[in-house]
């Protein structure tokens, strides 16, 4: 039998990665941040000195890239040069370019394959930007989430001033709407809304709301478990 996928899309920081950790615990499925490998390309090109703004130079480092999966505590974590990058995806200079990066079709494709292969891993709860439009287009269920601009910017901005940064909550806000403009606009696989995805907008609703939003909607039988972290 093959593997059951939910997929969670929606822009940057509207609840989707704290949503689909919950989720996939209490489904006993396995969870898989699809960003994260968008990030280790920007990671490793930056690393290597490539110009993340040349397309066929990051397409020939996709390429050659093998990130090393396995899984740990329900979710699907990778290596890249035998190992983690962890907090070193999430700087400012990959916030900078991750989007440019992900916009390219190659890295796209590439990116795209790797996460197509991890249902070896079991049934999936996928998050994303793509994920119910071009990645699992037959998964069973999907979800949009949303929230408004401001929400998202306090959101991400009391996320981040957990790690020590100084920037504002107003310079945080022009970030995320800098990369959504990036996400929603290219031509390869565009954030948009799966026509069959349900949109929930996660604006006033707590997290414990909308996980059980989706745990109701999804029609799959809970198989309990616990969640550790989540990024949001
Ligand atoms: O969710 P995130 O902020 O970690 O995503 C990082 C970047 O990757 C962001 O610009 C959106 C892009 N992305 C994408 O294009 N498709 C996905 N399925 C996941 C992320």
């Amino acid at each position: 039998m093959s593997a059951r996928v939910i997929a969670i899309d929606g822009p940057a920081a509207s609840g989707k990665s704290t949503v689909a950790r919950r989720v996939a615990s209490a489904l006993g499925w396995v969870y898989v941040d699809s960003g994260a490998l968008y990030r280790a390309v920007a990671w490793k090109a930056l690393k290597d000195g490539i110009n993340t703004e040349d397309a066929e130079a990051v397409g020939r480092l996709a390429d050659v890239l093998n990130p090393e999966f396995e899984m740990r505590d329900g979710a699907v974590i990778f290596r890249v040069d035998g190992r983690e990058p962890g907090m070193e995806l999430r700087t400012d200079r990959v916030n900078a370019s991750v989007s440019r990066v992900a916009a390219m079709p190659t890295v796209r494709e590439r990116v795209s394959s790797w996460l197509r292969s991890l249902t070896r891993f079991g049934n999936l709860v996928m998050e994303g930007r793509d994920i119910g439009t071009a990645v699992f287009p037959n998964a069973e269920r999907k979800f949009y989430l949303d929230a408004s601009p401001e929400v998202r910017a306090r959101r991400r901005h009391a996320e981040i001033l957990a790690q020590d940064t100084k920037a504002s909550e107003r310079q945080v806000g022009e970030s995320l709407r800098k990369r959504d403009l990036v996400d929603s606009t290219r031509v390869a696989a565009p954030l948009r809304v799966a026509p069959d995805a349900v949109v929930i907008d996660t604006t006033d609703l707590t997290i414990d709301d909308v996980v059980e939003k989706v745990l109701a909607m999804a029609g799959v039988k809970e198989q309990g478990g616990s969640c550790k972290n989540g990024k949001g």
